[in-house]
């Protein structure tokens, strides 16, 4: 499973746009996909789904329901989970009880392929729970000197505060694709220069007059116009995210804190263990032994297919 933050410090710069097209491309790319509405003072993933969620985060944390009574359908079959807008209770939860709300999700849900989780604006402590839970961050960015700025401010304090060394950017509404890149550039160049820290480029997402008309008519854009340069753009994105996440499935372990509880994930580690200390190298009794777990615990088949394919000949290569 795949758990990205979607963040950027500024208010304003597309998050919840980028987080909403993400999940519905990756939804219509086949995968199983939720999306997790952490802006948890001014949450809005529902307003910009055009949804009216019965029950929201807030009557999780009041005790009133369980995280599946709140999950909706949304577009394309990616689950919501929504949170709720100006009540006192969520905007004032300890970083404890934030953590026990991630901590629900893993014990009461069916993991998804990919979990996207929208955080709301600056660098507080709520921001910082929720990104450091998921295995990759990615910022978005935009090309004026808050955002970037922003930005900077929270990387470094993620990096500080949470030993988070490496996030992917996403230049939101530029010009073209040059002026995206430059903008990555610049934000390397300083963080080269200040911060120790990684960063990917994940491409340039363009000022598009579709993406407002699909925030007006309360649609998500890559299915509403799934031809726009922005659609383009984000399920481009979204491509690059998952081919990260097979490639550097091995050195990413920071972010397993957000599923480590499920039964899934700590059999996932237990056949990690296996493939490393395999002395023939050639993985036979792993792979069997992922068959059964797949057919055992009903999961699907991309997992099975990423453990064969990817997982299990990367580590059989590492040992050759
Ligand atoms: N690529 C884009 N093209 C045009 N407008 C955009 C684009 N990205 C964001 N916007 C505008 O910015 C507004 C705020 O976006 P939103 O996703 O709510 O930001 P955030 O979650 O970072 O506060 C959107 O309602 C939209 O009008
Ligand atoms: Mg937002």
């Amino acid at each position: 499973m795949q758990v990205i933050a979607i963040t950027g410090g500024k208010g304003g710069v597309g998050k919840t746009n980028i987080a909403v097209n993400l999940a519905v491309s990756m939804s219509m790319e086949g995968l199983d996909v939720m999306l997790f509405d952490a802006d948890l003072g001014l949450a809005n993933v529902d307003v910009v789904l055009g949804m009216k969620p019965k029950y929201t985060l807030a009557d999780v944390v009041s005790g009133d329901k369980t995280l599946a009574d709140v999950v909706v359908d949304g577009p394309e079959g990616v689950r919501v989970i929504p949170a709720a807008s100006g009540v006192a209770q969520m905007v004032e939860m300890q970083s404890g009880e934030q953590e026990t709300l991630i901590r629900q999700l893993s014990d009461q849900l069916i993991p998804p392929d990919v979990l996207i989780v929208d955080t709301g604006a600056g660098i507080d402590q709520t921001v910082q729970t929720f990104v450091a839970a998921c295995q990759s961050a990615v910022l978005v960015v935009c090309d004026e000197p808050a955002s970037l700025t922003d930005a900077y401010a929270l990387m470094k304090v993620l990096r500080a505060k949470k030993d988070i060394r490496r996030f992917e950017i996403l230049a939101n509404q530029v010009d073209n694709p040059l002026q995206g890149k430059q903008l990555f550039e610049r934000i390397g160049n300083v963080c080269d220069r200040y911060l120790d820290v990684e960063l990917g480029y994940l491409g340039g997402v363009p000022t598009d007059m579709y993406l407002r008309r699909a925030v007006q008519e309360r649609r998500a854009l890559v299915s509403a116009y799934p031809r726009s340069p922005a659609a383009i753009a984000i399920l481009d994105a979204g491509r690059r995210l998952n081919q990260a996440h097979l490639d550097d499935h091995l050195t990413v372990w920071h972010g397993w804190n957000f599923y480590c509880n499920s039964v899934q994930q700590r059999v996932a580690c237990c056949l990690w263990v296996l493939a490393l200390i395999d002395v023939d190298g050639d993985c036979k009794l792993i792979v069997i032994a992922c068959d059964k777990l797949c057919a055992l615990f009903s999961w699907n088949r991309r997992i099975a297919r990423d453990y064969h394919t990817h997982h299990l000949a990367s580590c059989c290569n590492a040992q050759r």
